[in-house]
């Protein structure tokens, strides 16, 4: 459709961007006599010819209408003259309804595009709330979204902290940046706009705050701000903070606006309460975490085993101080039966029942098996593990080593034990000693006098002769016994001098060069060459080692062989092992074996004190005497000394 409009004016500008925009009309010119008209300014930037007369262009054969805006009756009487048949004619009134009409429906299309970008700003508010980590960011989108849609230039979220009657800025937008809104945290001042909010709970409308009486504005108008509308953020009755929207200009707020802004700020309510539930939630979280690594550290760092189990008695936790004892790893030990840790499993159960009915069982003694399968004594704590009802749930033990302990305890039993038996023998040994002599000195006068020739014709005197032998024999058995416990009373005697041990198995060693061989023993010697020097009674070390290496030949009496080792330990002592493949000695013997007088040879073919001063020897010299023998499976003796200081091995090169 071609179409002429005459007239660009007010009303005839208003038609031509109506007409301009739709696709089935095309206009072939705009007309006004006044060249600087405002019609023909926005033609020529639509590319629409313009002219400043209508003679020629109204007799145009190809016009379908001819809009003439000008009111001017002269102009229409022209067009009604002059255009062809077919053309039609809009005039001045037909016009204007056409643009109102055009008009609204362009109003209505910016309603429906405008509650569409509402629609949109709401539903990206909700999305961002959602999925919002950074409150800051809520806060902000709030805001601009509520500009946005009421279509004002600035606003703030405020928090409001109603112990101290403060409110707190969370977002702004559109002030300048020299703004007092700057300020970060202000009082709620009585008879101000907030305190109306706070106290009315609903939105507050000022249009124009020039006009505005009930309330002390001048605060925001020194801002210069002319109307704003501020609504509560309300969270169960309580108001939590305030959105405002301001315009620099006095202006109308729909209803529609402030409902859509109360909108928002529920929706900024709903944000707040979840980053305060989020908040409270990181805060358990870091809490529990801070617990649980707590715990986990008390179980890492534990030398003691911490093991729980499940209500079916299996492994949950096994610590690295359960780890180091007993070899497993926490992976082969998890889901495995507690019992199955246990050298006696019954005694696991008996445990187990025990609490079950009792709750906690404290410091039991009783055994586990590594996984070298070596069984240790453990002290056992274990208690029932219960939910937060009270049910058990299975049970948490803490187990000590005391494999360690209990040795040392026995050692110390047996050196209090024997000191008391030493020092008993001792008196005894003395006090013998006399009569002793006595007997002895008695029976070789009797032995003597019966030596004459009348004396020997008498009947029985052989068998006389053979008696008297034994008494004498006896008492001197009994003398040497007596002499070895004296000797061992008189520990003052010691003298010490340097002493290297490899060179005191040597000399020993001389002793028994024959028997060795003839008895079928293969000796083996492994002689550390950086063995330290000892301070030592050389005489004693001597005895020590002869009397070992005897015990040794004595329990091969079928052969075998005899391992002598000699290492440092430590730096600070050194150890030397006897080991033999001899018969052993029984479980029962070997507590028994340094006590004195303890054999188990023949009556009058041991005396039982070689072990004994061996022991006492040892204690003089600050060392020990470890043992470990089962019946047939041989024995090992290990010998431990302390090594002279720094100072007594530079005076020893000296002795030397
Ligand atoms: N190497 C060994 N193998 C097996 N049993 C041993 C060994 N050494 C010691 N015994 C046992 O320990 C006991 C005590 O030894 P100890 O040396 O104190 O006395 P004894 O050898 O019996 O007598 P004595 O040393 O006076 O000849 C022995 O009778 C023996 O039963
Ligand atoms: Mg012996």
């Amino acid at each position: 459709m071609k179409v002429l409009l005459i007239g660009a004016g007010k009303g005839g500008s208003a038609l031509l961007t109506i007409l301009h925009e739709d696709k089935e009309i095309e206009i072939i010119g705009v007309v006004d006599n006044n060249s600087l008209a405002e019609g023909l300014k926005i033609a020529r930037q639509y590319n629409i010819p313009t002219y400043t007369c209508y003679e020629k262009l109204i007799t145009r054969k190809d016009l379908d209408v001819i809009i003439d805006v000008t009111r001017n009756p002269q102009v229409l009487t022209d067009i009604i003259r002059n255009k062809p048949a077919n053309t039609e004619i809009l005039g001045g009134l037909s016009a204007k309804l056409i643009w109102s009409l055009v008009e609204e429906r362009k109003k209505k299309e910016e309603e429906i595009q405008k509650s569409l970008s509402e629609q949109k700003a709401l539903y990206r508010i909700g999305i961002m709330i959602s999925s919002a980590i950074e409150m800051n960011d809520v806060f902000q989108t709030i805001v601009k979204s509520g500009l946005e849609v009421t279509n004002t230039p600035a606003g703030s979220l405020a928090l409001y902290d109603a112990e101290k009657n403060e409110l707190e800025l969370a977002a702004v937008h559109g002030f300048s940046p020299e703004c007092s809104l700057k300020a970060t945290r202000w009082k709620v001042r009585p008879g101000g706009l907030a305190s109306r909010i706070l106290s009315q709970k609903q939105p507050v409308v000022v249009p124009d705050i020039t006009e505005e009486s009930a309330m002390d504005t001048r605060v925001i108008f020194a801002e210069g701000i002319r109307s704003l509308v501020a609504t509560p953020l309300t969270a169960e009755d309580r108001i939590v903070g305030i959105l405002y929207v301001d315009d620099y200009k006095p202006r109308t707020f729909t209803k529609r606006d402030i409902s859509i802004l109360e909108l928002l700020a529920t929706q900024a309510t709903i944000a707040i309460k979840k980053a305060k539930t989020r908040k409270q939630l990181e805060l358990k979280n870091l809490e529990l975490k801070r617990t649980t690594d707590y715990l986990q550290n008390i179980l890492d760092n534990s030398a003691d085993m911490i093991i729980t189990t499940d209500i079916e008695n299996n492994v949950v936790e096994f610590n690295k101080g359960a780890q180091e004892i007993l070899g497993h790893t926490q992976s082969e030990s998890v889901g495995k039966p507690l019992c199955g840790f246990f050298a006696d499993p019954v005694h696991c159960n008996q445990l187990l029942e025990k609490i079950r009915q009792e709750g906690k069982i404290s410091n039991q003694e009783t055994q586990f098996v590594t996984k070298e399968n070596k069984i240790i004594d453990i002290s056992i704590t274990l208690s029932q593990l219960k939910d937060t009802s009270g049910n058990m749930i299975g049970t948490v033990g803490i187990s000590r080593d005391i494999t360690e302990f209990k040795r040392t305890q026995a050692q110390l039993v047996q050196a209090g034990k024997l000191a008391g038996i030493g020092q008993l023998a001792a008196g005894i040994a003395h006090e013998i000693n006399n009569p002793l002599s006595g007997v002895l000195g008695y029976a070789k006068r009797l032995m003597k006098k019966a030596e004459d020739e009348e004396t020997k014709k008498a009947p029985g005197f052989e068998s006389f002769q053979r008696e008297m032998k034994l008494i004498v024999d006896s008492a001197l058995r009994c003398k040497k016994i007596i002499e070895g416990l004296l000797k061992f009373s008189r520990t003052s005697e010691t003298v010490s001098i340097a002493v290297n041990i490899n060179e005191v198995i040597d000399e020993s060693l001389v002793l028994f060069g024959n028997q060795l061989s003839s008895q079928n023993i293969e000796l083996n010697k492994i002689l550390s060459p950086n063995i330290p020097t000892i301070r030592a009674n050389h005489t004693q070390i001597q005895q020590v080692f002869t009397d070992i290496i005897i015990n040794a030949i004595q329990a091969m009496s079928n052969g075998g062989k005899l391992t002598i080792a000699t290492r440092p330990v430590n730096s600070s002592a050194v150890e030397i092992e006897f080991t033999d493949t001899g018969e052993g000695i029984s479980k029962e013997n070997l507590p028994k074996i340094f006590e004195p007088f303890f054999t188990t040879r023949e009556p009058g073919k041991g005396t039982g004190l070689g072990l004994y001063m061996i022991y006492r020897i040892l204690q003089e010299h600050h060392g020990h005497i470890d043992v470990k023998s089962e019946t047939g499976k041989g024995a090992t003796f290990v010998i431990t000394l302390p090594v002279a200081d720094v100072d007594t091995q530079r005076g020893n090169a000296s002795d030397q």
